[in-house]
């Protein structure tokens, strides 16, 4: 049973209005405290996202043996153990509910003279792992795999075979788990992906003094690798702003009546910003501003004010660079006139929840039609010839444990003609901890619900 106070209710509002800080990227604060942990010498990362999902990597380190200190004023203090410094952990190491945290941590694992047993919560439970234990076996890691879910248990090898791997996916992930293995191989590992994922491990390697390179192969695949036996050398870092986490505010800005928003600082690394293209090309008055490099990525002021969408086809190789904000375009596909096509998809049935089914059944309850295939799914927007779309309130739906599927609903809520509750909202958390109060100080109207 759902908690009552792990409710919420979202109504219409008239705009979102003002500027408003968003924390740092959730992708890059698991890399950062990852990589400092084994660099020789202390790194001090400013900005690092205070959210469970990060909290689960930085408690999982702890019991490896690395020292954190969490200072004032955001700071974080990590003195690295050097390549081969972590320890056997005495308890399982729970990710909670952290994709990112527990894969990573496989490939750290897999290169230490260590073992470890990884465990997570229900939903973790279910998402496949054998994407991370089958190349690392190859490299020569012990696992007791358990049919590919957790729980389970790494052996891990000081010196792991160096391994040339083709991934079936564009996952930054899998692509992540087996170059930080790599680290400590004797030899080249290398990754090629179909389409290139998110490179932050690329760009944050860089920065700790590891060379990487990377290329397109004959098959036009992003190649990216290793030699290993390097060092990290510990280097202060500052965490740039979550794109994901601005997608709520940029959808919920255009979708409302009168809305003006400013969100500076945020990461427009173009692996991550495909939703902001797919939001101009569907009409969105979206700019951007006082270019910047942080952390080795560039970041960027950016501003949207309302406007009227119309729906596109969401180009299939385009998906790796917004895997995690159809849910988010789905809701801006309900608000906008005619069809949005989203192919290439199928990754999002392994999340944190089945989103392509999760978010078609929610947008049913919504009044807006929906079709959906294995790997694709079609929001058929309803705004009218006279400019009117129509979204059905009055309901009640579970988050299913995604913090994704939890915002979307109530940024739904505040273009509905009566409220949405959402149940399950705590995993917001993992995150975007801040996600109610930088909505409602912008004018939103997101509230405790309670039987
Ligand atoms: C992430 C990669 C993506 C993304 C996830 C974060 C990362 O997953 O969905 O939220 O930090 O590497 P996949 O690699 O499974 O696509």
């Amino acid at each position: 049973m759902t908690k009552s106070t792990d409710s919420l209710s979202s109504e219409a509002i008239n705009g979102l209005n003002g500027t408003c800080a968003i924390a740092g990227d959730k992708s890059i604060s698991h890399r950062a405290l990852i990589f400092s942990s084994i660099a020789e010498g202390t790194t001090k990362i400013r900005g690092l996202l205070k959210s469970k999902d990060v909290y689960s990597t930085l408690n999982a380190l702890r019991e490896l043996g690395v020292n954190i200190s969490i200072q004032k004023q955001g700071l974080v203090e990590v003195t690295g153990t050097g390549m081969h410094g972590l320890q056997t952990p005495s308890n399982s190491l729970d990710l909670g509910n952290s994709g990112t945290g527990v894969r990573l941590l496989m490939g750290l694992i897999g290169s230490q003279q260590i073992s470890a047993t990884f465990i997570g919560d229900n939903s973790l439970s279910k998402r496949p792992m054998r994407r991370i234990t089958e190349p690392l076996s190859q490299m020569g890691v012990e696992i007791n795999d358990n049919n590919g879910l957790l729980p389970i248990t790494v052996n891990g090898r000081s010196s792991p075979l160096p391994l040339s791997y083709r991934s079936p996916v564009a996952s930054a992930q899998i692509k992540s788990a087996i170059l930080i293995a790599g680290l400590n191989a004797r030899g080249m590992t290398s990754v090629s992906e179909p389409t290139k994922s998110r490179d932050h491990t690329e760009r944050m390697l860089g920065h700790y003094g590891i060379s990487v390179f990377s290329e397109n192969d004959s098959d036009g695949n992003y190649k990216v690798g290793l030699i290993g036996g390097g060092k990290l050398k510990a280097k202060d870092f500052t965490v740039p702003s979550d794109p994901s986490s601005a997608a709520f505010l940029i959808v919920a800005a255009l979708i409302t009546k009168d809305s003006n928003i400013s969100l500076p600082n945020i990461g427009i690394n173009s692996q991550r910003i495909g939703l902001i293209s797919t939001l101009q090309e569907m009409g969105a008055n979206i700019k951007m501003s006082n270019f910047k490099e942080v952390g080795g990525e560039e970041v960027a002021d950016i501003y949207v004010s309302s406007s009227s969408l119309k729906g596109v086809i969401v180009p299939a190789d385009r998906a790796p660079s917004m895997i995690d904000e159809y849910p988010i375009l789905s809701v801006a596909a309900a608000m906008a006139s005619g069809p949005t096509y989203m192919e290439n998809i199928g990754e999002l049935r392994h999340k944190e929840a089945d989103r392509i089914t999760v978010m078609a059944e929610g947008l049913r309850l919504a009044g807006v039609n929906v079709d959906e295939t294995d790997t694709s799914m079609c929001v058929h927007g309803t705004k009218d010839k006279w400019g009117n779309s129509c979204i059905n309130g009055g309901f009640r739906i579970s988050s299913q444990h995604d913090h994704r599927i939890a915002m979307s609903f109530l940024i739904l809520g505040l273009v509905s003609n009566d409220k949405i509750i959402v149940d399950g909202v705590s995993t917001i958390e993992t995150s975007f901890p801040d996600f109610v109060r930088t909505i409602n100080e912008l004018g939103g109207r997101i509230n405790t619900y309670k039987n």
